[in-house]
């Protein structure tokens, strides 16, 4: 008889039925004469149970041989079962092996380091808990594309490949390219969204971001993923509500769409549920203040450490934005704070729980003076900038940007110390394999 195939997740609908699933084995027992097969096929895990009496003979004899991630077509008859977690089991007929390992698999159900895992990860993404990390990064990543799209944001891709330089020089990963020198792989897309949206009022670009940097914290990728929007006519404090806006409605989304994926993770949703407007803003300098007074070695003029940012981020059940920094530890094209000359209008918002910066974003220098200043400030090269500097020749508005980091935003929302679980192939410092 020709069964259909059918994905394990739609199994509930053919309670009753003969089907066909298409997967994997991640375990296998026996119990006296029954053998219960532990089968994934990406869509979700069901139990197989094999008894001789039911399953055909020659299947029921190769059993015993399958080695752990064997790949199987497996054909039985879907059974109601209210004592399984997907809510059926599959009583097995048949099965065909459609590849058996030769050896055993190098990941145990045992715990293992950190290190070993990070080695295999192209093995580790089938366990369940890498898998649920997935699916959030997918449906984080589309419910943040949908907030844009939702509000008449046009997407535009910018270039991975760049002569100019986004955020600090100290952090570029360079290449030789051809006659022209060296290429720079884009810290930021930042400065071409800008051009973009002069020709289109409100934009936003999604795509991998580099940076060399020499980090080795819960918090550092040298390769990651940011979404970057950016408006004309805003200005800083609508470029914080739009943050507040976006930052809501993707913790929502989530919620809304992952809770079994972050129940797998071990996700506690009440402070998921706890974030909703108005975060509250925090002037840099009463952030110092605060910090010192909670034992900071930190001095007015300096960036806020590590620390000083989970510090900040522990004190709050929302996501706090810290504003207005001082310009000399910021990029060089932060508008100018006509209130304080010291200080930039931007802001870095932090996500609760100790988990810090998430997003990072300003209003933009539109004076062509004072940015052509900021640039040979910077010691950047003026050239290299001279198209980023017409934007301010031709029609000049006030805009203002940010970018948000998916990996992690991720690694907050499942509540996952290291943002390097939160990228398919995470690249560090220290790694660059699988
Ligand atoms: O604060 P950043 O450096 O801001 C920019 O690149 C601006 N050009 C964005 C803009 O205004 N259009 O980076 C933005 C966000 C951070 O808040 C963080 O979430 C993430 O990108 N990020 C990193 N994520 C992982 N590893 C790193 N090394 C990261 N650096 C930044
Ligand atoms: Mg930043």
């Amino acid at each position: 008889m020709n069964a259909p195939r059918v994905l394990i997740a739609d199994l509930p609908a053919h309670a009753g039925r003969q089907v066909e699933l298409a997967g994997w084995l991640y375990n296998i027992r026996s119990k006296g004469s029954i053998r219960f097969l532990q089968l994934r096929d990406g869509s979700g895990r069901v139990q197989g149970v094999a008894v001789k009496d039911e399953c055909d003979p020659e299947s029921f004899a190769a059993l015993p041989t399958l080695k752990m991630e064997a790949s199987l077509l497996v054909r039985g008859e879907v059974r109601a079962d209210d004592r399984a977690p997907s809510g059926v089991e599959l009583g097995v007929h048949a099965v065909t092996v459609v590849h058996n390992p030769v050896d055993d698999y190098p990941i145990a159900k045992k715990e293992h380091g950190i290190d070993f895992l990070l080695e295999h990860r192209h093995l580790w993404l089938r366990s369940t808990r890498q898998e649920a990390m997935l699916r959030v990064r997918a449906r984080t990543a589309t419910s943040m594309r949908r907030f844009f799209d939702d509000r008449g944001f046009v997407h535009v891709d910018t270039p991975i490949l760049t002569g100019s330089i986004g955020e600090s020089a100290g952090t570029l990963f360079s290449l030789p390219y051809f006659d022209l020198g060296d290429a720079h792989l884009a810290q930021t897309g930042q400065l071409y969204l800008e051009a973009a949206c002069a020709a289109l009022g409100r934009v936003y670009n999604f795509g991998p971001t580099f940076r060399a940097e020499k980090s080795k914290t819960r918090r550092h990728l040298t390769e990651f993923w940011m979404l970057e929007a950016e408006v004309a006519f805003l200005d800083n404090r609508g470029n914080l509500d739009l943050q507040e806006e976006l930052v809501c409605a993707v913790a929502a989304d989530v919620v809304a769409n992952c809770e079994p994926e972050l129940r797998t993770l071990g996700r506690d949703l009440e402070p998921l549920h706890a974030v909703q407007p108005p975060f509250p803003r925090l002037d840099y300098g009463d952030a110092v203040a605060r910090l010192q007074a909670a034992g900071s070695s930190i001095a007015w003029g300096q960036d806020l450490g590590a620390d000083d940012e989970t510090t900040l981020s522990q004190a709050h059940q929302q996501p706090v934005f810290v504003v207005n920094y001082p310009r000399a530890v910021k990029a060089f094209y932060m508008k100018r704070n006509p209130d304080d000359a010291r200080t930039v209008l931007c802001a870095d918002l932090l996500a609760p729980e100790g988990y810090g910066e998430i997003v990072g974003g300003s209003q933009r220098e539109d004076d062509h003076q004072l940015l052509s200043a900021r640039i040979r400030e910077a010691r950047l090269p003026e050239e290299a900038y001279r198209w980023y500097l017409d934007l301010r020749r031709f029609g000049s508005v006030v805009h203002s940007g940010f970018g948000i980091g998916l990996e992690r935003t991720v690694a907050w929302l499942t509540g996952t110390h290291h943002v390097r679980e939160s990228a398919p192939f995470p690249r560090t410092m220290g790694r660059i394999y699988p």
